[in-house]
């Protein structure tokens, strides 16, 4: 059901994952029942619809800078059903907003700047709030020709600088799932 509308949801861009990545994400999202789900990186909206179908007793909390898409996204989560009290939608730099958030998180998606300048800084700003053993879902993380993608690197100097609390657990495509461990 939902990886049918992860179909639908790609074929239209409403998504910016292939059907693999989306599907990863959603088998994460299923596991965190009355959660805290953090997106960095609305976009089109396509991750903030799959990931409130996968884990519906769960808010989503949906960050992004723009709000050239929200009436697009308020539609579409009208239309499929999600109810308001499942989601909230943030305006803002991902930066600013984590100065005053105040919850423990279970889930983050991390998806919006891929400079590594600003992967670095959303992992040492958000990873503090997410609880032990929570998850952290990355995209555009990955190796290509020996060189390594920003976001990568960023990760990579993150798990250096912190011991390495961020653990892989597995990865689809570009998309790649850590748990942190302390
Ligand atoms: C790759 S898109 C997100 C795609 C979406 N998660 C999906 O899977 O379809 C990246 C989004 O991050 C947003 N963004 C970029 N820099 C940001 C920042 N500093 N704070 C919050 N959002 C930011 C952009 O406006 C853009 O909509």
């Amino acid at each position: 059901m939902i990886s049918e509308l992860a179909k639908i949801l790609i074929s239209k861009k409403t998504i910016l994952q292939t059907e693999k990545e989306a599907s990863l994400m959603c088998r994460t999202s299923e596991v965190i029942k009355n959660g805290i789900i953090v997106e960095i990186g609305r976009c089109r909206g396509g991750s903030l619809i799959l990931m409130c179908k996968s884990s519906p007793s769960s808010v989503v909390y949906s960050i992004d800078i723009s709000d050239e898409y929200n009436q697009m996204v308020k539609n579409h989560l009208e239309y499929l059903n999600i109810q308001e009290s499942q989601y909230e939608l943030l305006e803002g730099d991902s930066t600013d907003i984590s100065k005053t958030w105040d919850k423990e998180i279970d889930l983050i998606f991390i998806d919006g700047d891929h400079s590594e300048n600003a992967v670095f800084k959303d992992l040492s700003n958000w990873i503090p709030s997410v609880k032990k053993n929570g998850f952290v879902l990355m995209h555009d993380y990955f190796e290509k020709d020996n060189r390594k993608s920003q976001v990568r690197n960023a990760v990579e100097s993150y798990n250096k600088e912190t011991n390495n609390s961020l653990k892989y657990i597995n990865h689809k495509n570009r998309m790649r799932l850590f748990q942190k461990l302390f």
